[in-house]
């Protein structure tokens, strides 16, 4: 399998570009343009088919999937902290305000050192490729020049990729040894990276996107909340942040601004139709209406919910609202580059909420919550379509105009953990074993902008 541009492909595969759909594509002809654009889609029975791929054929310029290979769209992760990839499955014994100074702050602060930097980020991008994953939404750290080390190896790796400097002025939350010295750091820093970014001479085609990143309230001053907003109106970039993620959390806004993290961001101008809310497990019917309004997206973190939320987010009232959802890992929260780990998770979590969990109550009174159970064909969407339409990229599923991000997953692959059986195995059964079974040894190939990124 090579580069895709100026090619098409012949592929049978699952996208699920709106919700509760699943599209079968049954030996599809995607045609993908010089630029890495989908030009054209052709079906079985379309009367162009024929035709199409035999030409394309016979110029070399068709690329065939073998029996037993899928395709599927790339992973959008809308949540990752890129530096805490060295601490990935450890330091999960404590909450969220103690992990934070207890481990994860110490670690950031390691990446003042560039060759560090250097050889986490490497490995950490390549890591979520093989995953799968070819977009990802990161927190850096406060440094500008390892944000920027960042960058340049999501450029080099080919990863499309969405990056922050984190902004941390506030110094009764933030150590000493690792917050912005004042808050006019914290914005003259976000500024010089939104510009190095931008003026990467090897980011002509806008692959990587500056982020505007206020880490969460209780890390920033109001002054610098204040210059963010106006930095993000400003420049037009995407924003995120982390939003009523933990009870502590959730409570020390309250208690030191008087209203949510949602009301909150929304005075400082923080939230727009590019901006992610990580976590957002304790918003008010208030707080959804605000996010609609804004069409601000929300990045459902399952795993790291179970160890630091205090509750699980219900995500499928989110989505029956209509709200912008995305899937995230939130490295090093949770201790999982996988994006189909997180699907998993992001079922298990809600058959939990459904069910209630404590087995001393009556199944009556189990769970007052009600119905909350997603399926497969749920996580797949949040975790692909979901995800690109939170960003408003033109990824996460296989339509004209869109580019093509996509893995190829084997499903005969020795090494990996899905069994097919002929007589039980078609269609949709296929995409929910692999949704439930897929690993890192099944992923054959991926692809960004239709070019071979593993
Ligand atoms: N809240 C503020 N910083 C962080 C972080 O790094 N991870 C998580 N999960 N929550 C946070
Ligand atoms: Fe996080």
């Amino acid at each position: 399998m090579t580069h895709l541009r100026n090619k098409a492909i012949c592929a049978s595969g699952f996208h699920s570009p709106e919700r509760g759909v699943i599209d079968v594509l049954d030996d599809v002809l995607i045609s993908v343009d010089e630029n890495g654009t989908i030009a054209s889609i052709h079906r079985h029975g379309d009367p162009n088919y024929r035709t199409i791929r035999e030409t394309r054929a016979a110029a070399g310029e068709l690329v065939t999937l073998p029996e037993g290979s899928y395709l599927l769209p790339g992973f959008v992760d809308l949540h990752v902290h890129a530096p805490q990839f060295p601490q990935l499955g450890n330091a999960l014994d404590v909450p969220l305000e103690v992990w934070l100074q207890k481990y994860t702050f110490p670690l950031e602060a390691r990446y003042e050192d560039h060759a560090f930097a250097r050889r986490a980020y490497r490995l950490l991008v390549d890591d979520l490729i093989a995953n799968g994953t070819t977009t990802a939404l990161y927190f850096a750290t406060i440094h500008q020049d390892a944000t920027r080390i960042l960058a340049d190896t999501c450029l080099e790796r080919g990863q499309r990729a969405l990056i922050g400097k984190v902004a941390m002025d506030n110094p009764l939350e933030c150590p000493d040894y690792y917050r912005d010295a004042s808050p006019e750091a914290a914005l003259s820093g976000t500024r010089d990276l939104i510009d190095y970014i931008r003026k990467h001479p090897d980011n002509a085609e806008k692959r990587v996107l500056p982020v505007v990143t206020p880490r969460f309230i209780p890390s920033c001053t109001d002054a610098a909340l204040e210059g963010l907003g106006a930095i993000a109106r400003e420049c037009g970039c995407h924003v995120q942040t982390h939003c009523s993620e933990s009870d502590w959390a959730h409570g020390y806004v309250l208690s030191r601004h008087g209203m949510t993290d949602t009301a909150s961001l929304d005075r400082f101008g923080l939230l727009g139709r590019h901006s992610v809310l990580a976590h957002s497990n304790f918003l008010t019917d208030k707080d959804v209406e605000t996010l609609k309004i804004r069409q601000s997206a929300v990045a459902h973190c399952p795993i790291s919910n179970a160890y630091f939320a205090n509750a699980v987010f219900p995500l499928r009232a989110a989505l029956e609202k209509g709200m912008n959802v995305g899937l995230g890992t939130d490295i090093s929260g949770g201790p999982s580059a996988s994006m189909f780990e997180n699907c998993r998770a992001a079922i298990m979590a809600s058959r939990m909420l459904e069910s209630g969990v404590d087995p001393r109550l009556d199944a009556a009174t189990r769970s007052t919550f009600g119905p909350a159970r997603i399926d497969f064909r749920d996580a797949f969407h949040v975790a692909t379509a979901g995800g690109a339409k939170s960003l408003d990229l033109p990824v996460g599923q296989f339509s004209p105009g869109y580019r093509f991000d996509a893995m190829v997953v084997d499903v005969c692959a020795d090494k990996g953990a899905i069994r097919l059986w002929d007589d039980l195995d078609s269609g949709e059964t296929i995409l929910q074993k692999i949704i439930f079974g897929a690993s890192r040894a099944n992923i054959a190939g991926v692809w960004v902008d239709g070019r071979k990124v593993a």
